[in-house]
């Protein structure tokens, strides 16, 4: 099989394999791209819980950025966990240097099982630093209120969150709905010209680890094959979709979903 774009991830790793460097490393791979990292942090987790988290010196993300890229050129990039503000500024700069495009800013900050893996201040840089210099912010429902200061308890308060963000100076952005109660989620996309509100059945399961990574790194995919932003969110929600349809049933916890089931983009399109 060819291969379809070059995707740079930018994360922490999950030992438990479900989530974070290890899930966006499976779905760039399960959609024909080929996958790079910069590793940010290392996690000793299963589908319980996290145990411990070990930061990677700042100076050492930028090298893994920088010395990859210079070589390989990635098409687009996918930005996960940042954990301290010196991480955020440090990749900030690798970026510029590097001229960097098409980046896609999955801004964690908590774990499924609870886990906080950034810090109050970090919240703060990335809000008034980084958003503004991706292609996409894609916040869940808790990360969306803590970048906007407000509740949100319905569709219509995502919607005012998401332009919230777009006055901050996000240039695009999908809050994702996997928290809100209802039988129907909704994961909307917003930019100044257009919104589009993509729905599916809540898929009732507690296995659902990573798949917010594997949104992020699905949607980076499509995007650096060349589909647009909004085409890119539709067919990565899909392949989360499926992918929480076929999973595994591994671990004791919030096991993890199907990588492997893969829709191949077909069209050479790029
Ligand atoms: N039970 C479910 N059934 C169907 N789709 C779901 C379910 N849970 C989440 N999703 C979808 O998965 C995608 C990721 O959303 P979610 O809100 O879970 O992200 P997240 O909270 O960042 O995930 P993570 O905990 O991995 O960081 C969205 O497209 C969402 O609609
Ligand atoms: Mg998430």
């Amino acid at each position: 099989m060819r291969i379809k774009s070059k995707i740079l991830i930018i994360a922490g790793s999950d030992s438990s394999g479900g989530a974070g460097i290890q899930a966006d490393i499976k779905s760039v791979t399960s959609l024909g791209s080929y996958a790079m990292t910069a590793i940010t942090a290392i996690t000793a987790q299963n589908t319980t819980g996290v145990k411990s988290i070990t930061p990677i010196p700042s100076k050492e993300i930028s090298n893994q950025i920088e010395f990859t890229s210079k070589d390989i050129k990635p098409h687009s990039v996918k930005i996960g966990m940042l954990h301290s503000t010196q991480v955020i500024k440090s990749v900030i700069k690798s970026i510029k240097k590097l001229k960097l495009k098409k980046i896609i800013l999955d801004p964690v900050m908590v774990a499924k099982g609870g886990a906080k893996l950034i810090d109050d201040k970090a919240i703060l840089v990335l809000k008034k630093k980084l958003i503004n210099k991706v292609d996409l912010i894609t916040p869940n429902i808790p990360e969306a209120e803590i970048l906007t200061e407000i509740k949100i308890k319905s569709v219509l308060d995502m919607k005012n969150a998401a332009k919230i963000l777009l006055d901050l100076g996000a240039k695009n952005v999908l809050i994702k709905g996997g928290h809100l109660g209802s039988n129907r989620l909704k994961d909307i996309f917003v930019n100044k010209k257009e919104t589009a509100l993509f729905t599916n059945k809540k898929i009732k399961t507690k296995n659902t680890h990573g798949t917010g990574c594997t949104l992020s790194s699905a949607i980076a995919t499509y995007y650096g094959c060349g589909k647009t932003l909004k085409k890119s969110c539709e067919l990565g929600i899909r392949y989360v979709n499926n992918a929480i349809k076929t999973r595994p049933k591994f671990g004791k916890g919030n096991g993890p979903i199907n990588h492997l089931n893969s829709f191949i983009i077909e069209k050479k399109f790029r």
